[in-house]
């Protein structure tokens, strides 16, 4: 069985990246071969138009998930851009994909409901994704709620294909990540760069400790008993700490009698040492960026090799396979 996920390096990841979708990559990895995970520049590339920006993410990207404990002995990490077969697979997916089916995505759905105009990529933006999955034969995809309609289209049209031409790709399964870990930003709505209230994995403590101030909180008064479930700086806080902490502030607000202050330093401390190691790491791996390079070369490697297998079984399927004496490589 093979596992199969993708990210898109669009900024530094943040608290919810990781608590909703990194960690969780992470705990799925054992054999390189049945765990693979990639970066998908591609599909930034919608949205990041800055040529040294994304390659900057892309990289960053690589490296945060190899410090936070992404192994190359346990999984495949690879750059979507290096694996040109996904694009063709894209095209042999593309001509059996029916319009209404994209429209109804919400990527592209949304962008036009704001009046916005949207371009090819956008509105492809799931065949691309499909082809990313089937490529690999992956059979299951952790995602988070919002990728799950990807993943409902990939399979329909890996279904009709193979409805059309017999047998050809594996039907994959959509993992619906953890989403208790829906993890709030600053001002207690979900944490994201849309909302400008995420707090970066790797962003200097002293900007962690500012930022962490900077919580919003209710005005109520010290003495008064407070419910915790309800509070997103208790839920941050919760991320971080063992339950005999988190029980313990739990009752701490049940009491009443304390200020959030209070909690938002703890909060700041147990945060920094969390991420401390990870952060050597990554201090590490910056400073070998050929290591990097080497770990996503072989990544890449893995990945066409398996790629082009599943491409040449689709071209032969549809009969789009070379027929010139020496095959084109
Ligand atoms: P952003 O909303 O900041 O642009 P992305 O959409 O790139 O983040 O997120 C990538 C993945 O990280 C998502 O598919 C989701 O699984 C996870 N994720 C993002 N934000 C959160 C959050 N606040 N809580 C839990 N998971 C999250
Ligand atoms: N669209 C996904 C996201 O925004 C990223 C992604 C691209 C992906 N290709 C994928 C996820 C294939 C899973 C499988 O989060």
């Amino acid at each position: 069985m093979r596992v199969l996920s993708g990210i898109q390096p669009t900024g530094r990841f943040h608290w919810g990246n990781y608590f909703g979708a990194i960690r969780q990559y992470i705990a799925l990895q054992g054999d390189p071969d049945k765990a693979f995970y990639f970066i998908a520049n591609l599909h930034a590339l919608t949205t990041v138009r800055d040529r040294e920006l994304l390659r900057q993410y892309t990289l960053d990207a690589a490296i945060d998930l190899l410090a936070l404990g992404l192994d190359p002995d346990r999984a495949t990490l690879f750059v979507q851009s290096d694996v040109p077969q996904v694009c063709e697979l894209t095209w042999l997916l593309m001509t059996g994909a029916p319009m209404g089916l994209l429209e109804r995505c919400h990527a592209y759905k949304d962008k036009v409901a704001k009046g916005l105009s949207a371009d090819a990529g956008l509105f492809a933006y799931p065949v691309l994704m499909a082809a990313d999955i089937l490529a690999y034969d992956s059979d299951l995809v952790p995602v988070g709620e919002d990728q799950v309609q990807h993943i409902e289209v990939c399979r329909d049209l890996a279904g009709s294909f193979n409805h059309e031409f017999g047998e050809t790709f594996v039907l994959p399964r959509a993992q619906v990540l953890d989403t208790s870990a829906r993890v709030p930003g600053l001002d207690g709505e979900k944490m994201s760069k849309s909302y400008q209230n995420t707090i970066e994995v790797f962003e200097e403590p002293a900007s962690i400790r500012k930022k962490v101030m900077r919580i919003t909180t209710d005005s109520r008064p010290m003495e008064q008993p407070k419910a915790p479930e309800t509070d997103h700086l208790f839920q941050l806080y919760s991320l971080f700490a063992s339950p005999a902490q988190r029980d313990e502030m739990a009752a701490r607000y049940r009491r009443g009698g304390f200020g959030y202050g209070e909690v938002k330093k703890e909060l700041a401390v147990l945060a920094e040492g969390f991420f401390a190691e990870a952060r050597q790491k990554r201090k590490e791996l910056e400073a070998r960026p050929e290591r990097v390079r080497e770990i996503l070369g072989d990544g890449g490697a893995r990945a066409r090799k398996k790629a082009a297998e599943v491409l040449l079984r689709a071209q032969e399927a549809c009969g789009v396979q070379s027929i010139a004496a020496v095959r084109v490589a």
